[in-house]
């Protein structure tokens, strides 16, 4: 991707020229030049100053901007300016404008305002980047695209009627008759059967609990409208600028944006890219990794782009803490060293005007002599050595399994208790983060060959053939953690035949007979025979099949009964986690797996270091960031290498500073 383009690490800023005047363009060149900012992404917001009317553009500033970053060797983003539709769109096809659950139309004078199956906006958005791709796609300069701005993170959906007539045709094409759409929603029960396609609607507000069904293919209708938006703005950049890569940034709490099922996106992108805004105050280091390997997993392992972060605080949680001196620099640098090879900032300058007047800048509102900008300089400094490091790739032997389809339907109403996917799954991957062990997050259908260990949290909805991936991979010698709440649905969140966890029952030796969900004040322990947990959430009531017991639970009346479970299935292993334990319990559990299926860390390093190792043809690099605010000592052991952000030669022992880093090359 990126790295495929240029030998250095891309270092830049989402910059948005047209928010000041003309006069103040030099100085942002040379104040970029000063930082060691090489690209931009430009043009993001900018629809209406670039097409003040349906018949009219207005390219000649942005030739302007495009000229000046061109002198001045700063490389450019180009953004295909779709995120915000002008005010004239939504006056002459109010039709455009997404409509909610209840009817009500949202209206223009934020962003993002646009129904994805609108043919206006789809129209007139693809004829505006025909413009931008015939004015600039052969322009020295430019040399990627992103499309649109974090598709569905405002509106995760639109109900109108377009959007509706969409839906019956979507659902046509997946089913070919009403007989099997009915049989699949389960429409028998409260009198829901369809007789007509027309019949049919999207999930808009109900009396009770809606369609799980329906709900479902809505989440996947959703989804698949806003790629569609992507991709129709995607064929013509690459008609008439094949050359250039195409992305869109991708967003959401952890990277997992409900809306859009990134891995299936991810297929449709030349490369990932990100957009990370952790809490500075209560981020934890090990949630940021795991949005960074979900990005390097979307891509298969592939470099990757920040394409967003704060340089220090954002303005639209309800406290805005700023990034503690060096804080922006190390979380850079573990974006770096989890994969990414472009690292930018929003915004540039601060604006003056506007919803994120409050939001930190690469410059900000006082200028260059501010703590933040003289930090952007450093670390613009640094990354110019860093090169190196582009490209390289991260061996891991655990994967972890997350998908779009579980997380939606795990989350929809009237299951035995309230679930959070997002949680459950970044519970496991934290457990394993503190001893720094190398996690690729993967698709339930992923080749697991190259694994010794699999992860699979609340595997609750399975598709056809994810569980014989599961058992053959087990079968032939490897090992699988799996959780409660697994093999309960099929693809349309029908209860499986046959007991739970359904096609996982002789993979892992168990019945579920039945579930209840932990109130937040009840208390219930797991044991086993060393050590005992508080759990939460979840009880599965579980009977032996074969499998023997690892713990069990303490209180009521599944006192004795089993609550972790270890099945030997062909030449492997097969855990279930029956409830979600105390994460010093899951990390001691998983580390004894991971030890007994031979699977050990880089480095060992103190409690609140990061090590993680990218490896390319120049080498490995061995990436050692301080999440604490002590000096930490290092033992490297036999190794030895130069530190690429000093230049110092490193051996046996040494220090890195509170929020320090250190990036060794140990050839
Ligand atoms: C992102 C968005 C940017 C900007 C930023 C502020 O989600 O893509 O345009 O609004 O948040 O933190």
């Amino acid at each position: 991707m990126v790295a495929d383009r240029v030998p250095c690490v891309f270092y830049g800023a989402d910059y948005s020229p047209e928010q000041w005047p003309e006069s103040v363009w030099p100085e942002d060149m040379q104040f970029m030049r000063r930082a060691g900012v090489n690209l931009v992404t430009l043009g993001v917001f900018s629809w209406a100053r670039l097409q003040p009317s349906p018949d009219q553009y207005t390219f000649d500033w942005l030739d302007r901007v495009v000229g000046l970053l061109h002198e001045n060797g700063i490389s450019i983003n180009l953004a295909t300016a779709t995120a915000s539709p002008p005010a004239w769109l939504g006056r002459l096809h109010p039709e455009s404008l997404p409509q909610n659950g209840h009817g009500a139309r949202y209206h223009h004078g934020s962003r993002q305002h646009f129904c994805p199956n609108s043919a206006a906006y789809r129209d007139h958005g693809a004829k505006l980047v025909r413009q931008l791709a015939t004015r600039y796609g052969r322009h020295p300069a430019v040399v990627m695209w992103t499309v649109n701005n974090e598709y569905g993170n405002h509106l995760a959906a639109c109900y109108c009627d377009a959007c509706a007539t969409k839906f019956r045709e979507w659902l046509r094409e997946k089913y070919g008759s009403l007989d099997a759409l009915n049989e699949q929603w389960g429409t028998a029960f409260w009198s829901q059967w369809y007789h007509d396609w027309a019949e049919i609607l999207p999930p808009r507000l109900t009396p009770a609990c809606s369609n799980p069904g329906r709900q479902l293919d809505y989440h996947r209708f959703m989804s698949e409208s806003l790629l569609g938006c992507f991709l129709n703005e995607k064929k013509v950049l690459k008609e008439l600028a094949p050359h250039l890569p195409v992305t869109t940034n991708f967003s959401g709490p952890h990277g997992l944006l409900k809306s859009a099922n990134y891995f299936a996106w991810a297929e449709h992108v030349d490369f990932v890219s990100f957009n990370s805004y952790p809490d500075p105050h209560h981020a934890d280091p090990a949630d940021i990794a795991f949005s960074l390997d979900l990005q390097r997993g979307l891509g298969r392992g592939r470099a990757w782009a920040l394409l967003e972060q704060a340089p220090s605080q954002v303005n639209w949680r309800k406290y805005n803490a700023v990034k503690r001196p060096g804080q922006m620099r190390l979380w850079t640098y573990q974006a770096l060293a989890r994969g990414a090879d472009a690292l930018v900032f929003y915004p540039w300058r601060a604006p003056r005007a506007g919803a994120e007047k409050f939001h930190s800048a690469m410059l900000p509102h006082g200028g260059p002599d501010t703590r933040v900008h003289r930090e952007v300089i450093q670390l613009g400094q640094e990354l110019s050595r860093l090169g190196l490091v582009c490209g390289g790739r991260i061996a891991a032997e655990v994967a972890l399994i997350v998908d779009w389809e579980n997380y939606w339907a795990l989350e929809l109403d009237a299951r035995p208790g309230p679930l959070d996917y997002s949680e459950i799954v970044r519970s496991y991957y934290r457990a394993l983060f503190e001893p720094d062990v190398a996690i690729d997050i993967i698709q339930p259908e992923d080749d697991l060959a190259r694994y010794k260990l699999v992860i699979a949290p609340a595997l609750y909805l399975v598709r056809d053939g994810v569980a014989e991936n599961l058992s053959t991979f087990v079968g032939n010698g490897g090992t699988v953690v799996m959780s409660f709440f697994s093999g309960v649905v099929d693809a349309s969140d029908r209860v499986l035949d046959g007991g739970f966890p359904g096609p996982f029952r002789k993979l892992l030796g168990i019945h579920v007979e039945e579930m209840e969900a932990i109130e937040p004040t009840m208390s219930r322990h797991v044991r086993t025979a060393a050590r005992s947990t508080k759990c939460s959430q979840w009880i599965d009531l579980i009977e032996l099949e074969g499998a023997e017991v690892v713990a069990h639970f303490t209180e009521d009346f599944y006192a004795g009964r089993p609550a972790i479970t270890r099945n030997a299935f062909g030449r492997g292993l097969a855990y279930y986690i029956g409830t979600q334990v105390e994460m010093e319990f899951l990390r001691r559990l998983l580390v004894d797996i991971c030890e007994e299926t031979g699977i050990r860390p880089p480095l060992k390093v103190p409690a609140g270091v990061e090590a993680v190792t990218r490896e390319n043809e120049h080498g490995r690099f061995l990436f050692l960031l301080n999440h604490s605010t002590n000096p930490q000592f290092i033992e490297l052991g036999g190794l030895e290498g130069t530190d690429l952000v000093t230049g110092q030669a490193l051996t046996r022992q040494f220090q890195i500073e509170p929020r320090g880093v250190c990036v060794v090359h140990v050839g």
